[in-house]
């Protein structure tokens, strides 16, 4: 089972820039997580913050009983050991193969043998499709081969947790949707905690259990993904829509003047740009792909949904126990089918979930 982190009233400055205050939640061990938030609110330096790169002055993050905040350097070595981290920018070593750099963790942290490791860094390779790149330098790629090769490298170890950070950025749509359902599938086979930091508003619909969102140096919510899509806050239904009109700014938050001459803009019929979807309406999360395990943390987020339903907005309420009728309806589908021996190309096959997409069969 994956590791729970753990973390708990964590406060981060550079000198006298305070970047976030008072962040508390829990990534639940095996469930996949996705933190949102404007650019410059701090996510990857959350994330950095949670393997030991950076120091926060205030807070603990727990992994495995160890409060890695406080630690011997020791500790943490070992620790680290448990995470896979795609960086933001890949960071790969520049003159590196692809192959080297994604034999790297291996080489550092086990004893296996070169032919042990090149099935390991082949199969990566495969498995973010960039068989035939892995001699090239980092520099003689394009920027989304860099973050697939990154990912592959995140991945070497089998980690128990892993952390990345836009996965999706650079990578055209339907690369994006294979690393999503790349990510899914590795939690069906190894039940690893996952937290997905993106501005990828189809990947924070689709693909995570729960969702966080930091604004203005604050953790805004973190909790069941129902949640956050179904909040009437209007910095989040801002962010997930994408518009202009709101309180988000260009540079950090803005100020009275400019948000009035905006509502009246708004009001006038001008388009702040932003897509009118309804990000109430839940759409099925990506399952694993057929011959994938089920993935096991499916019910422990249901259990913990559950216990938290009497908490919850109403409105997320009801989106939860939707969302959990048309899994159960799915699920009861997709045993039917099996047992009555229904072929993908059946003329009736019921309805099935594949990549996000509701397939149905009428
Ligand atoms: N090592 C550092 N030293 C000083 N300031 C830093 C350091 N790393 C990050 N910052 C500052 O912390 C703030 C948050 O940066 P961060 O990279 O975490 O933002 P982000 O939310 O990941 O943004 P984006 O969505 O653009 O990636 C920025 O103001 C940045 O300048
Ligand atoms: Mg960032």
């Amino acid at each position: 089972m994956g590791v729970e982190v753990s973390v708990e009233g964590l406060t981060k400055s550079f000198g006298s820039q305070n970047i976030w205050r008072d962040v508390s939640l829990t990534l639940p061990s095996g469930e996949v997580s996705a933190l949102l938030g404007p650019s410059g609110t701090g996510k990857s330096v959350f994330l950095k913050t949670l393997i030991g790169l950076l120091h926060p002055e205030q807070g603990s993050v727990i992994i495995d009983g160890t409060d890695i905040t406080k630690c011997s350097s020791k500790e943490l070595y070992e620790i680290r050991k448990l995470f896979g981290v795609l960086f933001q920018d890949g960071a790969l070593f520049g003159s590196m193969s692809l192959y080297d750099n994604i034999a790297f963790p291996l080489r550092e942290h086990t004893k296996k043998k070169e032919d042990n490791i090149r099935d390991i860094v082949m199969e990566k390779i495969d498995l973010v499709g960039l068989t035939g790149a892995e001699d090239k330098l980092p520099g003689e790629i394009s920027g989304g081969m860099r973050k697939r090769a990154g990912l592959a490298r995140a991945l070497v170890l089998d980690p128990e947790i892993i952390l990345c950070d836009e996965p999706d950025s650079g990578l055209d749509p339907v690369r994006t949707a294979y690393i999503s359902q790349l990510l899914i599938d590795i939690n069906a086979q190894i039940d690893a905690t996952i937290l997905i930091v993106t501005h990828n508003i189809n990947i924070a619909r689709t693909i995570p259990d729960n969702i966080g969102m930091l604004f203005r140096k604050e953790l805004v919510m973190f909790g069941p993904r129902e949640v956050l899509l179904t909040s009437e806050q209007p910095v989040v239904k801002q962010f997930l829509s994408g518009d202009r009109f709101g309180p988000i700014g260009m540079s950090e938050e803005k100020d009275f003047a400019v948000a009035e001459q905006e509502a009246q803009m708004q009001a006038a019929g001008i388009s702040g740009g932003g897509t009118k979807d309804d990000f109430s309406e839940i759409i099925p999360q990506v399952q694993p792909n057929p011959g994938q395990p089920e993935r096991k943390a499916i019910e422990r987020h249901r259990r913990r949904v559950v216990e938290l339903l009497p908490t919850l907005p109403a409105n997320a309420r009801e989106a939860v126990e939707r969302g959990m009728a048309e899994e159960d309806r799915i699920r009861a589908d997709n045993r039917s089918r099996d047992e009555f021996g229904f072929g993908a190309d059946a003329p009736t096959a019921p309805l099935k979930v594949v990549a996000g997409q509701t397939a149905t069969d009428h």
